[in-house]
């Protein structure tokens, strides 16, 4: 049986995190996979997480099971995060294994409920949604998202695509610093697309992995809400990895916002149902860590503050990479840089180009030409504006 096994394609975030590894060149820059480094490279624990850790080991009498959908503590601090309180009556929620968990669990969700539903993603999207889409055998459609010529939002384009979705279908959307771009719709084009939710009665699946590392905690959650409120459905994936730094812990929320307290309880019902069938209990460490955070006033404000230096850190390489490759090529071409948000930039490279600035100034960046911004540091950041200018881009 197992024999039969066809060999699976690496992930090529993860194959390229190995590659890095195995790269012995002094001053070698890693800008692949989304992980925050600091400065000096290193991706720390955060201060409140360490903190909470420490309440955590010294008062947990008991590693029992949980919930299957996880702590409400947890499941009611984080829909407050993301939603900025909400509704009661009409959420549904479920603690997952990370932001990818939910995504997956969203998607079986959806199809419990309407097999026939076609998923549309942005072109291009987290390549993981095509993936998961793609194993599980669901219909996705893409719609036009990056523009390579101003490396914005193509909104007309989108826009149109996104008048045509039928009732029913799900539109698939990042709620902030969107991956792999960096390029995000603007507030009023944001309010176009719930117009557009609205007129053909698609559902929105909203993947929320970066609250708090674009215009701040509050801002970056916007958009979320403002469809929250409109919607009479929707569905949100929500991940900690990236604002609380607990990447390898796996917490993630998926949250249902539903038209009625009878679809809610059923709702609830399945989104319990399937955590049952995937993994049984979701992972609590994380998750208690989160609720211990956000419940703690003064955890709360110091997370909050490491978060904000975080977010300024890489606003500050962006600003600082956009000025460098404006003095070296004298135009102000690269300035997307400067108003993409999040990790991410799509820098709008060919493979070709991405391939020499790893072979000939061993950088590292996703072949679609995606750079990591928090893999930079104030010293790194000229060698690849050079590399950038030199490959020709
Ligand atoms: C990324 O896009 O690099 C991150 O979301 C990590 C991952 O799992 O791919």
């Amino acid at each position: 049986m197992l024999g039969n096994l066809k060999p699976q394609a690496p992930d090529k975030i993860l194959a390229l995190m190995g590659e890095f590894r195995a790269d012995t060149r002094q001053g070698k820059i890693d800008l692949g996979v989304g992980v925050y480094k600091d400065p000096n490279g290193l991706t720390p624990v955060m201060r409140a997480v360490k903190a909470a850790e420490k309440q955590i080991w010294e008062s947990q009498d008991s590693k029992s099971y949980t919930a299957l959908v996880g702590e409400a503590e947890y499941r009611d601090a984080m829909a407050d995060l993301v939603l900025g309180g909400t509704d009661k009556a009409r959420l549904a929620s479920a603690a997952s294994v990370g932001g990818t968990g939910a995504i997956r669990n969203a998607l079986e969700l959806i199809r419990m409920g309407n097999p026939d539903a076609v998923i549309h993603v942005s072109d291009p999207t987290w390549p993981n949604h095509i993936s998961i889409l793609e194993f599980m055998g669901m219909r996705y459609e893409t719609y036009p998202y990056f523009d390579n010529d101003t490396r914005g939002v193509d909104f007309e384009a989108m826009k149109a695509a996104l008048s045509r979705v039928k009732a029913g279908d799900v539109v698939l959307l990042h709620g902030c610093c969107h991956n792999p771009t960096g390029a995000n719709p603007l507030a009023d084009q944001w309010a176009e697309i719930a117009d557009m939710l609205e007129k053909t009665g698609a559902i929105p699946l909203i993947d929320l992995a970066y609250q708090g590392f674009g215009d701040g905690l509050d801002a970056d959650a916007e958009p979320t809400r403002m469809i929250a409120q409109r919607l009479p459905e929707v569905l949100i994936a929500a991940s900690c990895s990236k604002n609380f730094g607990i990447y390898r812990e796996r917490a993630g929320i998926l949250i249902a916002l539903t038209e009625s307290e009878k679809s809610r309880d059923l709702t609830q019902g399945a989104l319990a149902f399937l955590n049952r069938q995937t993994f049984s209990f979701p992972p609590d460490h994380g998750a208690r860590i989160v609720s211990t955070i956000l419940r703690d006033e003064a955890l709360r404000a110091d997370w909050k503050a490491e978060l904000e230096e975080v977010r300024r850190t890489m606003l500050g390489l962006r600003d600082q990479l956009a000025g460098e490759l404006r003095d070296l090529t004298g135009s102000d071409r690269f300035d997307f840089l400067s108003r993409h948000r999040g990790m991410f930039s799509r820098l709008g490279a060919s493979p070709e180009q991405v391939a020499k600035m790893k072979e000939e100034a061993a950088i590292y960046m996703v072949g679609d030409s995606r750079l990591n911004i928090a893999g930079l540091n104030r010293e790194s950041v000229p060698v690849l504006a050079r590399a950038i200018v030199e490959a020709g881009v």
